[in-house]
């Protein structure tokens, strides 16, 4: 066989040369005498000419053509005539003279469009981001021969190749974890994959590998790297996916700086893949900072709006709100929106932000007061003393078309968390993000521990890491709360992109911090005697990272979300569109797992109750026989199934992709009749127009 070309690679290099081309039909345009197509492979596109005048059965071949049929084309690279130049293709000064074609394999009606590159200069195209996304995820095979999707899983490898590149130039290695481990504490809920071999028992899929790395410091492999999958049973959001993969990291006999020196190299080089330079060395704000400036742990630095403490302006203030939260010990904090008083109107302010916007946030309300001819003006300046509205010039700086933002309340987390929500908002909504700007900041000294509702406390990253002194009393709250932990997050642009720490490699400190987090020792034999045991065998000082890579690639390319840059991954609810996973399992499988417990009183009494299937049979007056048992309750356990799954998908902006494969079906026993009027048409002669072969209906169903 003649050797492949590429059709991305082809131009005027190769004029006159005869050459042979797989791939897909992207579009075609039928001219008559003459057809083009555009033929794609994953280096790109070129177009190639059928003419009638050359051969006449191959322009009949050609005429069959329809888009994302796979074919083979032989034929000549010639220039394009001038002023027929596609500039938006790389190959767009050349062509491809067709001399012979081979059809590999026909393609079905498409559920969405593919090509991303009009034909004809100028042209618009119909985008297909604008697809329902679980239709573009039920058909990700063809979604993926998307370019620009193709596009983003080739930076994503190349992103990878760079991390391992330098790692490996650093002296780590890739050791591999298990998947079927016992459950790892980072947050979220575990998924749990039941035993045949161990009836009741079940493996958890790791949140993390970080036990097996911190086995792995004291087994004596002393650099570890992994691009590893995690798993976590949580909320989704665009930057979450229920499994994910980190770029996970641990050394032994190193310190912060060393963990932040290699990773602050690892990001720059991955970053650099995707055609960004991050400004670098990476700054390090402490968390304590981190909140009294932004109201956040993962800071967003591409824009100013720090916050302005103000509380000891108003110890002597008549304005009643700011009292009140005084009283109660509480905080007056605020933001300058420089220059937005024409944006910020007094309507919007009082109507849409303190009425609306900040109760979203969980606030009670906001102060505003807008600054002209140099002075305070607002719905209830009238309040403050001359003296008091000077403190508040001076200390927020204003100048005129100034706006002040002020939150008031007598919990400082309260005051920050809603203040720091709101200086995003208003940065998004009035355009004060700059584009292209790129603000990575270490993240460092968290308190190692967050307190829980009912006066316990709880890890703020995982309870291996190591606290900043080991004198604490892990029965004293109020001690533990002051702790800080040896801990530190990269952030960018407001998105925590990995995180990590110095690890306790001392089991008494380990075995003090499960106690804080309230697990009796019995609890702790049991769950981590295994690791608690490791680290009595002479454990190395060691810390460790881990990047969220799914993150850092959606970063870099500017995805709307990381679902973008995974091959496969799962809708907003968890769910595979195109495998239609998770999915219910027959009752054999469930048995053979020993997970029905069939002897048990609990089951005798239910199959005594009478079965849905024996009511749906009552109801619909439909009998159902014993044979038929079976098979009929196992498709109403499926159905059950399905309408909980729907039912669990938010429908208002969540659409489902569709209850069922769509499929024609007839009778058993019969065979299908086209109708005439399906054949010729006439069926849908009044629809509103026809396309091509088609006849183009309004869109009924996604
Ligand atoms: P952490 O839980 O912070 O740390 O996770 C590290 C990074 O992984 C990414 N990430 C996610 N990405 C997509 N979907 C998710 N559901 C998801 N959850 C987390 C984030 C995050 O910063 N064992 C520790 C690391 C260590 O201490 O070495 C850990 O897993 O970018």
């Amino acid at each position: 066989m003649k050797e492949r070309t590429c059709c991305g690679t082809i131009d005027k290099k190769d004029i006159d040369n005869d050459i042979l081309l797989q791939g897909w039909v992207d579009a075609r345009r039928d001219h008559g005498e003459l057809l083009f197509i555009h033929l794609r492979d994953w280096t790109g596109i070129v177009q190639v000419v059928f003419q009638e005048t050359e051969s006449k059965e191959l322009f009949e071949q050609s005429r069959d053509l329809r888009e994302e049929f796979c074919i083979t084309i032989t034929g000549r690279v010639v220039m394009r005539q001038a002023g027929t130049e596609n500039p938006s293709l790389t190959t767009g000064d050349v062509e491809v003279m067709a001399s012979s074609l081979t059809l590999l394999n026909a393609a079905r009606q498409l559920p969405f469009q593919i090509s991303e590159k009009a034909m004809t200069v100028g042209a618009s195209i119909s985008t297909p981001a604008n697809v329902a996304e679980d239709l573009r995820l039920q058909y990700r095979y063809l979604d993926l021969r998307r370019p620009s999707i193709q596009q983003n899983l080739k930076t994503r490898h190349r992103m990878i190749k760079k991390a391992r590149e330098l790692l490996d130039e650093h002296g780590f290695i890739e050791i591999e974890t298990p998947s079927l481990t016992r459950s790892t504490p980072e947050g979220a809920r575990d998924y749990i994959v039941p035993s045949r071999v161990h009836e009741s028992a079940f493996y958890a899929l790791p949140q993390s590998p970080q036990l097996f790395k911190q086995l792995l410091m004291i087994s004596g492999m002393e650099r570890y790297y992994q691009v590893a999958r995690c798993f976590r049973d949580e909320d989704l959001r665009p930057n979450r996916q229920p499994e994910f993969t980190q770029l996970d990291i641990e050394a032994a006999f190193v310190d912060e700086n060393f963990i932040c020196g290699l990773i602050e190299k690892i990001i720059i080089r991955m970053f650099m893949e995707a055609g960004i330079s991050l400004p670098h060395p990476f700054p390090k704000i402490s968390h304590t900072d981190a909140i009294a400036t932004t109201g956040s742990d993962r800071p967003d630095l591409r824009f100013g709006l720090r916050f302005i403490h103000a509380t000891d302006l108003f110890a002597r203030t008549s304005y009643s709100i700011f009292q009140q939260v005084l009283k109660r010990g509480g905080h007056i904090i605020g933001i300058n929106v420089k220059g937005q008083s024409e944006a910020l109107s007094k309507n919007v302010l009082q109507n849409e932000y303190a009425r609306h916007v900040v109760p979203g946030f969980g606030g009670k309300g906001m102060t505003w007061m807008r600054v002209a001819d140099g002075k305070l003006d607002s719905n209830i300046v009238q309040f403050f003393s001359d003296s008091e509205q000077s403190a508040i010039i001076e200390r927020f700086r204003c100048e005129d078309g100034d706006v002040l933002m002020i939150v008031a309340d007598p919990s400082y987390e309260m005051t920050t968390r809603v203040l720091g929500q709101l200086r995003l908002h208003v940065a998004h909504r009035l355009g004060l993000v700059p584009e292209n700007t790129w603000r990575p900041v270490w993240v460092t000294d968290f308190p190692l521990f967050d307190p829980t509702d009912d006066g316990g406390v709880t890890s703020t990253h995982h309870p291996f890491t190591s606290p900043d002194r080991t004198d604490f009393d892990p029965t004293d709250t109020h001690d533990l709360l002051q702790l800080k932990s040896r801990a530190y997050d990269i952030v960018i642009n407001g998105e925590e992109l990995g995180g990590g720490s110095i690890r306790i490699d001392n089991y008494k400190t380990q075995e003090k911090i499960f106690t804080a987090l309230g697990l009796s020792q019995k609890d702790i034999d049991e769950k981590f005697g295994f690791f608690i045991n490791a680290l009595e065998y002479g454990a190395p000082p060691h810390g460790g990272i881990a990047l969220g890579i799914d993150r850092m690639v959606s970063m870099a390319l500017g995805t709307a979300s990381i679902r973008d840059v995974i091959a496969f991954p799962k809708n907003r609810s968890a769910f595979c569109p195109l495998t239609r996973a998770p999915s219910v399992v027959s009752h054999a499988q469930l048995d053979e797992l020993g997970l029905l417990n069939t002897g048990s009183p609990e089951k005798t009494t239910q199959t005594d109750e009478k079965s849905l299937l024996d009511t749906l049979s009552w109801v619909s007056r439909i009998g159902v026989g014993d044979d038929e048992h079976p098979v009929m309750e196992q498709a109403v356990d499926e159905a059950q199934a399905l309408a909980r799954q729907v039912l669990s998908q938010k429908c208002d902006d969540d659409p489902v992709f569709s209850a069922i494969q769509i499929e024609n079906r007839t009778r058993p026993g019969k065979s299908p009749v086209e109708h005439p009027a399906a054949a010729d048409g006439g069926l849908l002669a009044h629809a509103p127009a026809i396309k091509g072969d088609f006849f183009k209906v309004a869109n009924i169903i996604e």
